[in-house]
């Protein structure tokens, strides 16, 4: 699914709109360059699971992870500093795939080999000052789900 936001307000609105279709165990896989919208689309996402404020956990590879309280708690994973794949290994990742709460992986195309199979994937692209395009990949068959559930609630940016 492609969407087109053409404001940070517009990408927070759509994250928020796929927050609120998220259960305990959904993973969300976001890739794009830096400045692409990754950061503004997952705080839309926060917004919409209905979490409160973040508590950072830094590991020693820097890699941020910040941690959501809510009914269901959702985790942040920042892997922009991560130097290289194997770095990840001490993050203990399995233990946030296992549904223990909802997980999106900012850089998730440096850890190609830790990605869960089910996961909702997120491509971000700079396209304009003020634009970005989102295009949405359901692997499986509960991401497949989130996007049917989008296309239902007529999220915003659609063309
Ligand atoms: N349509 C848009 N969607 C998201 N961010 C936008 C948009 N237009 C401009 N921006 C700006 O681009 C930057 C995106 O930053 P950020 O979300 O931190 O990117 P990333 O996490 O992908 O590196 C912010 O400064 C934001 O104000
Ligand atoms: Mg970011």
């Amino acid at each position: 699914m492609m969407l087109y936001s053409q404001s940070p307000s517009e990408t927070i609105r759509i994250g928020k709109q796929v927050g609120r279709l998220l259960q305990c165990g959904d993973v969300i896989a976001l890739v794009g360059e830096l400045g692409a919208g990754k950061t503004q689309f997952i705080k839309g996402m926060s917004n919409g699971i209905g979490v409160g404020k973040p508590t950072y956990i830094s590991s020693p590879s820097f890699t941020l992870i910040h941690e959501y309280p809510g009914k269901i708690p959702f985790y942040h994973i920042d892997l922009y500093r991560l130097k290289w794949e194997g770095e990840a290994e001490e993050l203990g990742l399995e233990d946030y795939f296992q549904g223990k709460g909802i997980t999106a992986i900012e850089w998730a195309d440096k850890i190609p080999s830790f990605l869960p199979n089910e996961r909702l994937s997120i491509h971000m692209t700079y396209t304009g000052t003020h634009s970005r395009s989102i295009e949405l990949i359901g692997i499986g068959k509960r991401p497949l789900k989130i996007i049917e559930g989008l296309k239902d609630s007529r999220v915003q940016g659609a063309k």
